[in-house]
C-alpha cells in the first residue's frame, strides 16, 4: 500500500514538472512565471483543487507517441479569489509550447462546463503557440468547443483572460470572446499570426511588440482591457477585478465592507468646473472624489481617453462608471469612445451592475474621418448600450450635455432612472456661439448683435433649468453633496425591475 501511495507521489511530482525542469528556467530566465506558480499567486493559499493531472494527449503522428507530458500542457481545475469559487485553467509553455492538442481543449472544455453549471467565473491564464501543429484538425477541433463555450458562457458567468506569453493563432480568438483581457508587458503578444507570416504576405516588417504587444493592444486595437508590468502584477489585479463581479448573471455582485461615509461632502467638487466653459478639468477626479476610498478601477485606460470607464464602489457595493473626459478631445464622442463604453455599458448589465455616468460633452466628434470610419454606426452602439440596460441608472451631468451626445449619455429619454445636474449644467443642442452663427447667420457682420444675442442664448440655455422644468433633470444638485446623493439613489433603486419585450436577441449596430 505504501508503495502504492509513494507512486502516487512521484506521478504528481512529475507532473509538477510540465515539460522539465530546463524548460522551467527557460521561462524564468524570460521573466516568466510557470503555469502553478502563477495559479498560486492568483488562488487564494491552498486552495486549488486540479482536475486532469495525468491526462495525456492520444497523438502518434510526427513521433508524438515518444513526447506525453502528464497534463498535456494545460494546469485546470478550481480555486477560491478572497473567499469566492473561480475555475482556472493554465497553459504550461513548457510543455511543447502550451499548444492547444485534442486532450488540451478538452481539459479547458470540462471546467467551463463545471464554471457554467456552478455558477463561478473562468479565468484562463494563457501562454500558447496556438493550435498543436502535429495534432491538424483535431487540434482546430478542440479550439471550436473552448469557442463555443465561450460564447454561451458570454453575459453568463465572467469570463477573464490573462494572456502571459505569445499567444498566436487560436490562442487569441477564446481570449477575444471573454468580457476582459490583461496583458504583461513586454512578454505577452497576440497576433493572429506573427511577424515572419506578415512579412511573406503583406512586405511588412513589424516586431512582434509593435504587432501584437501590450501597448499596441491596450493603446490602439483596444483588444487588451489593460497592461501590467509582469506576471505577478497583472494576477494581483485579477483578484481585485473579480472582487468587484458577481459571480454569475443571477447573483448581485459582493458587498464589501465599506469605511468610507456615504454622505461624506466634498467642498472641493464646488469650485471644479472652470469660469471658461472651454477649459478643461480632469473627471478622474471627480470619479475618484465620490468612489469609497477613492478606488477607481478604470477599464481601457490607454485607448479612447476621451471616455472614461470603469469600475467603484458605493457603500462597498459595485457601480460601473462612464465618464465623458474634458481632458481629450474635449470630452467629445468618437467611433472609439462609443465601442469603447457601449462594451462596457453592456457587461455591466449582463451581470446587473449599475451605472453610473458623469456627463460633460460637447457632442459627437464631427470631420470626415469619423463618418467615412462610420461614426453613425459606431456612435449609434452607445445609444442602443444605454437605452437597452435595465440595470439601475444615475447620471449627472457636470456641464455641456449638448445635441445627441446629451441624449446619448443615459438620458432621461432613454430610461436613466434618476438624473442630476450640477448647476454648472449647460443642457443645449449646441453651445451658445455654433447655435447663434446658424440661428442668426445674417447678423454675423453686426458683431455687438451677435454678443447680444449669445448672451441671450447662453441665459437661456447654459443651464440646467431648462431641462428640469421639463422634468428631464430630476434635481440640479449642489457639486459638494453629489457623493450622498447617487449613495441614496441607487440605494433607492435595489428594487428595480424592467423587463425588455421578449426577442431571440436583439440587433445592436455592430
Ligand atoms: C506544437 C509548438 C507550437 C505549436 C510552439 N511549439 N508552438 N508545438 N504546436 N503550435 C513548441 C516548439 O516546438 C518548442 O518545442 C516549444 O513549443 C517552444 O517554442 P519556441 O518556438 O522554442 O518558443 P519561442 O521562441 O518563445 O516562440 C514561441 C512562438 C513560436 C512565437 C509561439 O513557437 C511559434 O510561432 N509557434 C507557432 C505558432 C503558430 O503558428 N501556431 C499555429 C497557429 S494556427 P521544444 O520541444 O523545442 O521545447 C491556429 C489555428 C487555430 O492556432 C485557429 C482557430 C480559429
Amino acid at each position: 500500500m505504501k508503495d502504492i501511495l509513494d507512486q502516487l507521489e512521484e506521478r504528481r511530482d512529475q507532473a509538477r514538472l510540465g515539460g522539465g525542469q530546463a524548460r522551467i528556467d527557460r521561462q524564468h530566465k524570460n521573466g516568466k512565471l510557470t503555469a502553478r506558480e502563477r495559479l498560486d499567486v492568483l488562488l487564494d493559499p491552498d486552495s486549488f483543487e486540479e482536475y486532469d493531472m495525468f491526462v495525456a494527449h492520444r497523438s502518434v503522428d510526427f513521433g508524438m507517441e515518444k513526447q506525453k507530458f502528464p497534463g498535456d500542457g494545460v494546469v485546470t481545475g478550481w480555486g477560491t479569489i478572497n473567499g469566492r469559487q473561480v475555475y482556472v485553467f493554465a497553459q504550461d509553455f513548457t510543455v511543447l509550447g502550451g499548444s492547444v492538442s485534442e486532450t488540451h481543449g478538452q481539459k479547458i472544455c470540462k471546467i467551463m462546463d463545471m464554471a457554467m453549471q456552478n455558477g463561478a467565473p473562468v479565468i484562463g491564464l494563457n501562454d500558447s503557440g496556438g493550435a498543436r501543429i502535429q495534432e491538424g484538425v483535431d487540434s482546430l477541433a478542440a479550439y471550436g468547443e473552448v469557442f463555443q463555450r465561450n460564447i454561451e458562457a458570454s453575459g453568463v458567468i465572467p469570463q477573464i483572460s490573462v494572456i502571459m506569453g505569445p499567444c498566436a493563432g487560436g490562442a487569441v480568438y477564446s481570449p477575444a470572446m471573454t468580457d476582459f483581457i490583461f496583458m504583461v508587458r513586454d512578454s505577452s503578444y497576440m497576433f493572429v499570426t506573427g511577424p515572419d507570416v506578415v512579412k511573406t504576405v503583406t512586405n511588412e516588417t513589424v516586431t512582434a511588440e509593435e504587432l501584437g504587444g501590450a501597448s499596441t493592444h491596450t493603446a490602439k486595437s483596444s483588444v487588451a482591457d489593460a497592461a501590467f508590468e509582469n506576471d505577478v502584477e497583472a494576477l494581483a489585479e485579477v483578484r481585485r477585478l473579480v472582487d468587484l463581479l458577481p459571480l454569475n448573471n443571477r447573483e448581485k455582485p459582493p458587498v464589501r465592507p465599506s469605511f468610507d461615509a456615504h454622505d461624506r461632502i466634498d467642498n472641493s467638487l464646488d469650485t471644479l468646473i472652470p469660469d471658461n466653459p472651454n477649459t478643461p478639468y480632469d473627471m478622474k477626479e471627480l470619479i475618484t472624489k465620490l468612489a469609497d476610498e477613492g478606488d477607481f478601477f478604470e477599464m481601457q485606460e490607454a485607448y479612447a481617453k476621451n471616455i472614461l470607464t470603469g469600475f467603484i464602489r458605493l457603500e462597498g457595493r459595485t457601480v460601473g462608471v462612464v465618464a465623458n473626459q474634458p481632458m481629450v478631445l474635449a470630452g467629445c464622442i468618437d467611433i472609439a469612445a462609443s465601442r469603447k463604453a457601449a462594451r462596457f455599458v453592456r457587461f455591466c448589465d449582463a451581470f446587473e451592475i449599475p451605472l453610473l455616468t458623469l456627463v460633460d460633452v460637447p457632442g459627437f466628434l464631427p470631420g470626415t474621418s469619423q463618418e467615412w470610419n462610420g461614426v453613425i454606426k459606431h456612435g449609434a452602439k452607445l445609444l442602443y448600450a444605454y437605452g437597452e440596460a435595465t440595470v439601475p441608472k444615475v447620471t449627472v451631468i457636470t456641464r455641456k450635455a449638448y445635441g445627441g451626445a446629451y441624449d446619448v449619455m443615459a438620458s432621461k429619454h432613454i430610461r436613466s432612472d434618476i438624473n442630476y445636474a450640477w448647476p454648472t449644467a449647460e443642457i443645449a443642442v449646441m453651445g451658445a456661439k455654433g447655435a447663434v452663427e446658424i440661428i442668426f447667420r445674417n447678423e454675423i457682420g453686426d458683431a455687438e448683435a451677435i454678443a447680444a444675442r449669445t448672451a441671450d442664448y447662453e441665459e437661456k440655455f447654459a443651464t440646467p433649468f431648462k431641462a428640469a422644468e421639463k422634468g428631464f433633470i430630476d434635481e440640479v444638485i449642489m457639486p459638494h453633496s453629489t457623493r450622498r446623493r447617487i449613495t441614496r439613489a441607487f440605494a433607492s433603486l435595489r428594487g428595480k425591475q424592467q423587463k425588455m419585450p421578449w426577442k431571440k436577441h436583439n440587433n445592436i449596430p455592430l
